[in-house]
C-alpha cells in the first residue's frame, strides 16, 4: 500500500509534519534538542498515539546526543534519565509515549550501554531501536488495515473521529488504514468526518488525509452524527485509541464516548483499530486512565478568534472512554478482539509481548 512517512530521523535531526500547520501549509519541521520534541508533542505539532510514541524515542536518543556528548559520566548519565523522565511526561493519556520511553530504557539497560565512559555506542543503540520502533509502527498499520477493511462493506457510511491516520502514526494510520484498505481494495463506501471540537483535527487531518487517498467524504460537525445515524446514513464507526485498558476499555479523542453511545443505541457496530503499544497491561480499567486537561484557550476561541467572554469558565477535557462493552471489536495486528473483556485482551497481550521488538 502506498503512503508518506509523516515522521523520519537521520544524523541527529528528527522531521515531521507539522500538523498544527495543516491543511494550510505543508511544512517540514527539524528537531535537533530533546527539549523541542516535548514541545512540539506538548502543541501537538506532533500528535496521535503512535506518532508521539515515535518522537519520544527519537527524543531519548537526541537527549542520549546532547546530555552524554563524547564521553558519558556519571552526573551526566543521571541528566539523561531526568530528560527521558520529561519526555515520557510530555503528554499524560497515551500511553504509546509512555511504552517507547521505557521501551528505549529497558533495551539500552539490557544492552549494558549507559554506562560511564564513550558515549557513542549508547547513542547509535538508542537511534537504532527508534528507528526500530517507527518500522514496526508501519508494518503494523498495514496489518490493521488488512485485518480491519474486510469489515467495509460496499455501501457503507463510516463515522470517524479525530485523526487516526498516517499523520497519527510513522505513515500508515491504524482505523484510518483499514479504509485505505477497503478502498485499495475497490469497495464503494463513504466517509463522515467528525470535526473533532475544540483542536479540529478531523476537519484539518482527516479529511487532509482521505483527500489525498481519493476516499469519498463528507465533513460534519460532531453533534450531527446522531441524526445521520437515524437517518441510516452511518451504517459503521472507526477511530483510532491512545490507551485500552486491560478490561477493554479504551481512551481516545474527547467526544469518542459520545460516538459509540449513539451508535450502540441505532445498532451501529462500534470499532477501534491500535497496535499492542496502545494497550496498557498496568491499567485495570477505563476508570483508571490518567485524563489530560488541556488550556481553557482551546475552547474560548476558533481558529484564534474569541468565541466566548473572556473570563468564561471551561473545562476541558482531552480524552474520554469508551466502555468495552460499547466496542463491538478492537482491530489489532493479530486479528480482532470481539466483544473485548480482561481474559481476551490479557491473551492479546501476552502474544503480543512474546513476539514484540
Ligand atoms: O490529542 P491528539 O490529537 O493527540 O489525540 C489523538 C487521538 O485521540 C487519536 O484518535 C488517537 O491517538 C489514535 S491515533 C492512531
Amino acid at each position: 500500500m502506498k503512503f508518506s512517512r509523516t515522521l523520519s530521523y537521520s544524523s541527529g535531526v528528527l522531521r515531521f509534519l507539522d500538523q498544527k500547520r495543516l491543511p494550510q501549509a505543508v511544512v517540514t519541521l527539524k528537531l535537533r534538542r530533546w527539549q523541542t520534541v516535548v514541545s512540539a508533542i506538548q502543541a501537538l505539532q506532533i500528535r496521535g498515539a503512535p506518532a508521539i510514541g515515535i518522537a519520544g524515542a527519537f527524543g531519548v536518543a537526541l537527549a542520549a546526543r546532547q546530555i552524554l556528548g563524547k564521553t558519558a559520566k556519571p552526573a551526566s548519565i543521571a541528566a539523561f534519565l531526568k530528560a527521558s523522565k520529561i519526555i515520557r511526561e510530555a503528554r499524560p493519556t497515551a500511553v504509546n509515549l509512555m511504552w517507547a520511553v521505557d521501551h528505549q530504557l529497558t533495551a539500552l539497560g539490557k544492552a549494558g550501554l549507559l554506562i560511564p565512559g564513550a558515549a557513542a555506542p549508547c547513542i547509535e543503540f538508542l537511534e537504532k531501536n527508534a528507528q526500530a520502533i517507527l518500522e514496526e509502527d508501519l508494518s503494523i498499520g498495514m496489518k490493521l488495515a488488512e485485518v480491519g477493511h474486510r469489515l467495509i462493506q460496499d455501501g457503507d457510511g463510516v463515522l470517524t473521529h479525530c485523526n487516526a491516520g498516517g499523520l497519527a502514526t510513522a505513515g500508515m494510520g491504524s482505523a484510518l488504514s483499514v479504509l485505505y484498505r477497503a478502498k485499495e481494495a475497490g469497495r464503494k463506501f463513504t466517509v463522515f468526518v467528525d470535526e473533532t471540537r475544540p483542536l479540529l483535527q478531523g476537519a484539518r487531518l482527516t479529511t487532509w488525509e482521505l483527500k489525498r487517498w481519493g476516499i469519498p467524504h463528507i465533513l460534519i460537525c460532531d453533534n450531527m452524527a446522531a441524526m445521520l445515524m437515524k437517518q441510516g446514513r452511518i451504517t459503521k464507526a472507526i477511530t483510532g485509541a491512545d490507551r485500552i485498558a486491560r478490561n477493554g476499555d479504551a481512551a481516545n479523542k474527547i467526544g469518542t464516548y459520545g460516538v459509540a453511545v449513539l451508535a450502540h443505541h441505532h445498532r451501529i457496530p462500534f470499532f477501534i483499530a491500535a497496535p499492542y503499544s496502545t494497550f496498557d497491561a498496568g491499567t485495570l480499567t477505563g476508570a483508571d486512565i490518567p485524563i489530560e486537561e488541556r488550556s481553557a484557550e482551546e475552547v474560548l476561541s476558533f481558529h484564534g478568534v474569541p468565541s466566548a467572554p473572556k473570563g468564561t469558565k471551561v473545562y476541558n477535557p482531552a480524552f474520554d472512554v469508551v466502555p468495552a462493552d460499547l466496542i463491538r471489536a478492537l482491530i489489532t495486528e493479530r486479528g480482532l478482539i470481539e466483544a473485548p473483556n480482561d481474559v481476551k485482551v490479557r491473551a492479546f497481550l501476552a502474544a503480543a509481548s512474546r513476539a514484540a521488538v
